[in-house]
């Protein structure tokens, strides 16, 4: 199975795509992830994208297609992937379609502004294991520590405010288009973001039941 996930800052992609690999058994690509980990190593590709990340703007197409490229010919994608935050610009979609042939499904959480700038201020992640959770909605059962791992946990760079209105406005410029791409294929699922976690979660996987 092959499925991208499209949704505003903070909806809930990578909350979901936690999920829906368990279910699926399929991997994980989240280009967010994956480029906040060469940020933490210092990479040069680190360096490059340091800055227009904490801005809230994206990274060129063509560095992006090169990571996606190479990731999707590991091992662990031979029984499918979801693609969480990528594509992220109808040039990435197109570049996909060319790699792939088609996706399978996109599924589109939709929630509004207000409620993701709430949610992306109250995030916390743990640097160690990856574990997200939410001050609001999902908090650690220690304030401010891994339940996983005992880690401290940690805010993104770009979990402010400012920085978080930025990635709003990228998101309706440049991603959202997306939506009406994977329509018009007749592809597109779109599930209610502000329901709770579980709630999401079931709502995609009876909906990826149907046909599209
Ligand atoms: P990326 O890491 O993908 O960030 P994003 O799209 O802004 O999305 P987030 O990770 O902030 O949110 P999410 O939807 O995963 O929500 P989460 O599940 O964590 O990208 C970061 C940057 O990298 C981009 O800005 C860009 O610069 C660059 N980049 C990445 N991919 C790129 C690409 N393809 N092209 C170009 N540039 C690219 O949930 C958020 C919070 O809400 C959590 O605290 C969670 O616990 C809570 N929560 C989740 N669901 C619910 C719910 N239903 N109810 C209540 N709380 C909830
Ligand atoms: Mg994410």
């Amino acid at each position: 199975m092959k499925l991208v996930l499209i949704g505003a800052p903070a909806a809930g992609k990578g909350t979901q795509a936690k999920r829906l690999i368990e279910h699926y058994n399929i991997a994980h690509i989240s280009t967010g992830d994956m480029l906040r980990e060469e940020i933490s190593k210092g990479t040069e590709l680190g360096e490059k994208v340091k800055s227009v990340m904490a801005s809230g703007g994206l990274v060129s197409d063509d560095l992006i297609i090169e990571i996606v490229k190479a990731r999707i010919a590991e091992d662990d994608c031979k029984n499918g992937f979801i693609f969480d935050g990528f594509p992220r610009t109808v040039v990435q979609a197109e570049k996909l379609d060319e790699i792939i042939g088609h996706i399978d499904r996109a599924v589109f959480i939709n929630a509004p502004d207000e409620v993701m700038l709430q949610r992306l201020t109250a995030r916390e992640t743990c640097p160690k294991c990856g574990a997200t959770y939410n001050k609001l909605s999902l908090p650690s059962k220690v304030a401010g520590v891994c339940d996983a791992c005992g880690e401290k946990l940690t805010q993104r760079k770009d979990d402010t405010v400012e920085a978080g209105k930025a990635r709003l406005k990228t998101f309706h410029e440049q991603s959202e288009p997306l939506v009406d791409y994977y329509k018009k294929q007749n592809l597109l699922f779109e599930v209610n973001g502000l329901m709770d976690i579980d709630e999401v979660t079931k709502s995609i996987i009876s909906g990826l039941g149907e046909k599209a």
